[in-house]
Order: C-alpha cells, then sequence, then structure tokens
C-alpha cells in the first residue's frame, strides 16, 4: 500500500499536469451586444474535424451543466473554435463571467451531423438573434459549393445586431430586419422570405432557418405553401449529445429522432414544433429558480432565502 502511494505521490504533477492539458483556453473573448459574447477557445480536436453546422457540449467547473452551442467558427491552424452564445439563464450567465485566459472544463465536439451542402442553386439562409453567428459557416459552405446566397438577418433593434458584415461577405445579398425598424426592414425575417418566395425570378431551391424556436417554427410555415424544402436547426434541452439520454428527442414526420445524433437539422415542414416549443419549457421553474438562487447569491441579497427558506 505504501509502495503504491509512493507511486502516486512521485507521480502527481504529471497527473496535475496531464488535467490541466485537457483544459480549453479562451484565446479571445468578444461583446458582440450586450448580452451576446464570443469566445475563441483553443480545441486543435474539435477545430481538426469542425464542419459547418455542428455542435459542441460544453461544461464549466466540475459541477457546472452541460450546454450545447453550435460552432460559429474554427481555425484549423490555430487549434481553435469560435462560439457565440446569448445569456439567457444560469449557466450562460455563469459563462459571460469569463475572460480571455481562463478555462473551460470540458469541451465535447464537434458533435452532429453537419448541414448538408452541395449546390442547389438559390438558397436563403435566415437566422435570428444569436444564430446570425451560426448561420456564417453555412453561407460560407454554401457559397463555396457555387449557390447563390441569399441571407436574411433579423433582431429586435439595431444595438442587437452583430456580424453583418461577416455574413455579408459570405453572400450575395443580404437582407436586414429590425422588429422595431431602427434598422433595415422594418418587420420579422419571414417577410421579406415570402417576397423572396412569391418572386418568379428569384427561383429559391432551398431556405435554411436557425434561430429562437417560434421563429424557424414562422418561416417553415412561410415556405411550406410554397413547396421549397426548408431546414431548420433544431434545439431542443440535450444532454450527453450522443444519443444515449433521449433528452433532445423531437418528433419528425411523426417519428422519434434525436436531435444531437441525427439533426440537429431537419426538414422543417414534418417538425413537431408545438411539442418542440412544449419540452424546451419543461424546466423553466427550476431554471428559473437557479438563476435567482445564483444572482442572489453573488449579489449577498437574502431575497431568495426569504422567498424559499
Ligand atoms: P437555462 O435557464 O437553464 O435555460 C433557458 C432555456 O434554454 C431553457 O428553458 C431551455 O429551453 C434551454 N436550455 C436549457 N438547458 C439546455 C440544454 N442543456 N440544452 C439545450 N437547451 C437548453 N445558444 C446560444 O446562445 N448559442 C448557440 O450557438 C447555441 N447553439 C445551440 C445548439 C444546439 C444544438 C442546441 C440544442 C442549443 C443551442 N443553444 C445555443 C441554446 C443553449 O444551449 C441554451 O441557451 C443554454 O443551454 C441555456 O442554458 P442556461 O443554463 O443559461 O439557461
Ligand atoms: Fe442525449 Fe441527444 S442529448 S440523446
Ligand atoms: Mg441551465
Amino acid at each position: 500500500m505504501v509502495k503504491y502511494n509512493v507511486v502516486f505521490v512521485a507521480c502527481f504533477p504529471l497527473i496535475l499536469q496531464l488535467r490541466v492539458n485537457f483544459l480549453y483556453k479562451i484565446l479571445i473573448r468578444e461583446d458582440l451586444t450586450p448580452n451576446i459574447h464570443l469566445f475563441e477557445i483553443e480545441a486543435p480536436k474539435v477545430a481538426a474535424r469542425a464542419q459547418a453546422g455542428q455542435f459542441v457540449i460544453l461544461r464549466h467547473g466540475e459541477t457546472g451543466e452541460r450546454i450545447p452551442l453550435t460552432l460559429a467558427d474554427w481555425d484549423k491552424t490555430r487549434g481553435s473554435v469560435t462560439v457565440v452564445f446569448m445569456e439567457v439563464g444560469l449557466t450562460t450567465s455563469k459563462l459571460a463571467l469569463l475572460q480571455a485566459g481562463d478555462d473551460i472544463t470540458d469541451f465535447v465536439g464537434p458533435l452532429g451531423l453537419p448541414t448538408h451542402i452541395e449546390k442547389f442553386g438559390t438558397v436563403v439562409c435566415a437566422a435570428g438573434g444569436f444564430a446570425v453567428a451560426t448561420i456564417m459557416p453555412i453561407a460560407r459552405a454554401l457559397k463555396k459549393a457555387g449557390n447563390r446566397v441569399i441571407s436574411i438577418v433579423g433582431m429586435r433593434s439595431k444595438e442587437l445586431l452583430f456580424w453583418e458584415r461577416e455574413v455579408g461577405e459570405h453572400s450575395d445579398e443580404l437582407i436586414v430586419t429590425t422588429d422595431d425598424g431602427s434598422y433595415g426592414r422594418k418587420g420579422l425575417v419571414t417577410e421579406p422570405l415570402r417576397e423572396l418566395l412569391s418572386d418568379k425570378d428569384a427561383h429559391i431551391e432551398r431556405v435554411i432557418a436557425i434561430g429562437p424556436t417560434i421563429m424557424m417554427k414562422y418561416c417553415c410555415l412561410t415556405t411550406k405553401p410554397f413547396g421549397v424544402e426548408t431546414i431548420a436547426s433544431l434545439n431542443p434541452i440535450m444532454v450527453d449529445g450522443t444519443g444515449m439520454c433521449g433528452c433532445c428527442r423531437v418528433s419528425v414526420g411523426g417519428v422519434t429522432r434525436f436531435a444531437c445524433v441525427d439533426g440537429p437539422d431537419f426538414n422543417g415542414h414534418a417538425v413537431d414544433w408545438d411539442e418542440l416549443i412544449a419540452r424546451q419549457k419543461a424546466y423553466r421553474e427550476e431554471e428559473g429558480k437557479a438563476l435567482k438562487q445564483w444572482q442572489c447569491q453573488r449579489t449577498g441579497s437574502h431575497e431568495w432565502e426569504s422567498a424559499h427558506g
């Protein structure tokens, strides 16, 4: 027994070194909007295999929860991967406190099937919110494959717009919409989408929609009467990301599929959107409490204890 202890103590610096080597360093942090942040993370093995439409599952801290984030970019030479995330709850708020030089504990990927890319003709890429970042590599890959790419990006307001230039660089045409009309066209992405589909000269062959679930649902409802194939990148709650837990199950064409391994891209016209929306809300109460408790702990407020004992 003493012999094993001696060996362990002798090897401890090596064990520590191996553990340290598995951490994923944040090389660059950028605040794209007040609540949307970009991390470029050192992850050479993920970068080496990355393809448009795939995602990673990351975890920060030994007791942190696992969350999926789509690849917004990657650099095989630099060995880095870029993710863009929006602060919506506990884990994304904790992540937003990290700075360049900090490490992420686990960073697994690339996961999921890449977006199907071939020369289709004219493709519309519609994105809303944080997904403006994740549509960029898809627009880039479609353009590289010889497609005419029309991108439509929608935000609530001008201050929330980011990566207009990055998406524009890989698009033949870029349409920006804002809900309040503070920039670009006033209205939702579905309006220019409907106009393009109605324009016989535009010859839209395919639509790819990424963003909030409700936005993807309405993009699919808009394209359905025109019979234009529409791919949506589904975002159900995920845990393992490898097809084991069943948490990410979605119904597509009446068949149960696991978004993490069978997707995340699916034929948007066959998705049971209402079921997906209901499943996304399954833990809203617990998520809200966890965020509130953490916020109270950070600010030293006793509001949470007095309300929950
Ligand atoms: P919580 O308060 O815990 O949750 C807020 C809401 O986020 C929940 O009600 C639920 O609908 C959803 N959510 C919570 N936990 C998960 C989970 N483990 N998996 C999926 N959704 C969850 N967001 C981005 O900002 N950028 C991205 O690039 C991005 N890519 C995604 C790719 C995929 C394949 C999926 C499935 C989701 C993606 N998301 C992305 C959503 C992101 O994972 C959630 O916003 C995040 O997990 C919320 O965690 P939270 O603890 O901060 O919020
Ligand atoms: Fe567990 Fe997809 S996340 S099966
Ligand atoms: Mg959470």
